[in-house]
């Protein structure tokens, strides 16, 4: 759906980036992604529910061949707040040892979910774990773990659209913006 479907809930504040927008930023991470990895194969994992956009355009726009496996953790209640507690809803069916993994990411925020994540898929024996995210919020900059891929720094608000949602809503929003505070205050 596109944001006019949406509008006159007065649900989004801002629109943050259109989908164009975030389809060139995709390709631009592609090609990116194609130079590093000349040669070796490369596993995709996404992270549902939210990557489920972010992995098909990315994985779209590689002009070469990739895997693609999917996990699901919960981290995130039905609020907007991180509960820190990470929890693995769907394990992936492949087998990591000596592949080249990069972890797609819709957002990273604390960065609590994605650090547990790494740890936890470095111990399966993979030749190179990277991440690939969309969007990064300021409080994950401090984050010890290595985004090798980021789409876009957005400012420390809470977004929808294009996979994100708010209780499930949203997700097949074309553009990303930000909830109007209404919305979950
Ligand atoms: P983190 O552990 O705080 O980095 O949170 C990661 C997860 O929280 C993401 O994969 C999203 O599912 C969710 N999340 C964080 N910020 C937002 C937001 O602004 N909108 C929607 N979901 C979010």
């Amino acid at each position: 759906m596109d944001q006019k479907h949406v509008v006159g809930e007065l649900d989004l504040d801002q629109t943050l980036f259109a989908e164009d927008q975030i389809v060139g930023r995709l390709r631009e991470m592609a090609a990116e992604i194609e130079t590093d990895y000349d040669g070796k194969d490369i596993l995709l994992v996404g992270v549902l529910k939210g990557a489920v956009m972010v992995m098909a355009d990315l994985a779209r726009s590689l002009n070469r061949h990739v895997e693609m496996d999917w996990m699901a953790v919960s981290s995130y209640g039905s609020g907007t707040t991180s509960s820190g507690v990470v929890r693995i809803l769907k394990d992936l069916d492949t087998d990591l040892t000596g592949r080249h993994v990069i972890i797609v990411e819709d957002i990273i925020d604390t960065g609590l979910t994605l650090s547990w994540l790494v740890t936890n898929l470095k111990s399966r024996g993979p030749a190179s774990v990277e991440i690939a995210t969309l969007l990064r919020k300021p409080d994950a900059l401090e984050m010890v773990v290595d985004v090798k891929y980021v789409g876009f720094d957005i400012p420390n608000a809470f977004v929808v659209g294009y996979g994100l949602d708010y209780n499930e809503k949203y997700r097949n929003l074309r553009c990303i913006g930000t909830l109007a505070p209404h919305v979950y205050s």
